[in-house]
């Protein structure tokens, strides 16, 4: 008879280390499975995963302007806001229970440069941003993104020279882009990069200069994905991308090199990892979550979060439903939380 070895740890974990079959089956009639799906009390009661709004990093786009919330089109439901407009996300969210924003900047087309100077202007949109949030609402734990892409002239998320992305230069680059947004009150910087040893890079230069409590989110599993298509229309990236990810974003068929990039990023001073997209890499999660045991995350993007609005539209799913079990998913893989654009929704879903 196979043992299940049980220590103290959770149910969602416990699942990934049962190395044989459970043998704790009566056969049939003695075990009817479906005695504990009969009633909401006790499906209720035998719940292995719980979903809250304390599970959600709401994503919002900002950009500049007064009094603007500016619909993006392939992402219906999600807006773009001026950055007077951001106080009031960052009280619904708080209101809701959701204890984190994330921002993404719609940079004005004249400050996409080549040198990308504006990624550490102290007053570009993300670090307005962040400021206007932590005066309005100190709680709500601030997240950033620290690549290129918003600024660069041609889309990419590092320095393009001569047609490579460079990584050194670039990483650079995105030190200064993490320190000038520690120094506008970020909690929590989210390197979405994909550079070698900008992890390291930016902890220590955190260290030095007196930000030891700013954590890091990395996007450590970040695979080139054709699900960020509405993302690029939403912070203005599309057109201007020339060529493609594929030589710093993760092939979409590898899972051995999502564990050594894990290894690698919590080994340089990562607090949390993230997989990146979610609901068709949720093999990724489970597997990270298994072996490394660290708070982990799964971003739900743009792509998936369109697919399901846009059927949900045509009427040919249910929208709040599809919307909480794929959420659902995520935490039953194993994630500590969960990027969503559907993060109001689905907290006011919960009852949030
Ligand atoms: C850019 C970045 C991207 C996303 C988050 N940060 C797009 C990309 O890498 O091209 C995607 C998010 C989404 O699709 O919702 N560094």
């Amino acid at each position: 008879m196979a043992r299940l070895e049980v220590t103290a740890i959770p149910c969602n974990l416990l699942r990934c280390d049962i190395k044989g079959p459970i043998m704790t089956l009566a056969p049939y009639p003695a075990a009817r499975l479906r005695r504990l799906r009969a009633s909401p009390a006790l499906r209720a009661m035998v719940r292995e995963t719980t979903l809250t709004p304390s599970d959600f990093i709401w994503p919002i786009f900002v950009r500049a302007g007064t009094g603007i919330e500016e619909p993006i089109p392939s992402m219906p439901g999600v807006i773009r806001r001026s950055v007077d407009k951001v106080a009031e996300a960052a009280r619904q969210a708080h209101a809701l229970g959701i204890p984190a924003i994330c921002i993404f900047p719609y940079t004005a087309q004249d400050d996409r440069t080549e040198d990308c100077a504006e990624a550490w202007n102290p007053d570009n949109l993300s670090n307005r941003a962040i400021r206007e949030i932590k005066s309005a609402v100190p709680e709500i734990a601030v997240m950033t993104d620290i690549a290129l892409d918003p600024y660069n002239i041609n889309g990419h998320d590092g320095y393009v020279e001569a047609g490579e992305i460079v990584n050194d230069r670039t990483v650079e680059a995105l030190v200064r882009m993490a320190l000038a947004q520690a120094a506008a009150g970020a909690d929590i910087l989210g390197p979405s990069d994909m550079m070698d040893g900008r992890i390291g890079a930016i902890r220590t230069a955190l260290e030095s200069e007196g930000f030891q409590k700013v954590t890091i989110l990395s996007y450590t599993a970040k695979y080139a994905s054709a699900f960020y298509g509405p993302f690029r229309d939403a912070v203005g990236a599309s057109g201007a991308l020339t060529g493609d990810k594929n030589t710093y974003q993760m092939d979409p068929a590898n899972s051995d090199e999502a564990m050594r990039l894990v290894e690698r990023d919590l080994s340089e001073g990562a607090d949390m990892v993230m997989v990146k997209p979610g609901m068709a890499y949720l093999d990724i999660v489970q597997r990270v979550k298994s072996t490394f045991r660290v708070p982990t995350f799964a971003y739900q993007v743009s792509g998936e979060y369109a697919m399901l609005r846009a059927a949900a539209q045509n009427g040919w799913l249910d929208g709040d439903k599809v919307m909480l079990e794929s959420l659902m998913a995520f935490k039953r893989a194993g994630c500590d939380g969960v990027l969503t654009y559907f993060a109001p929704e689905a907290a006011r879903a919960l009852g949030g």
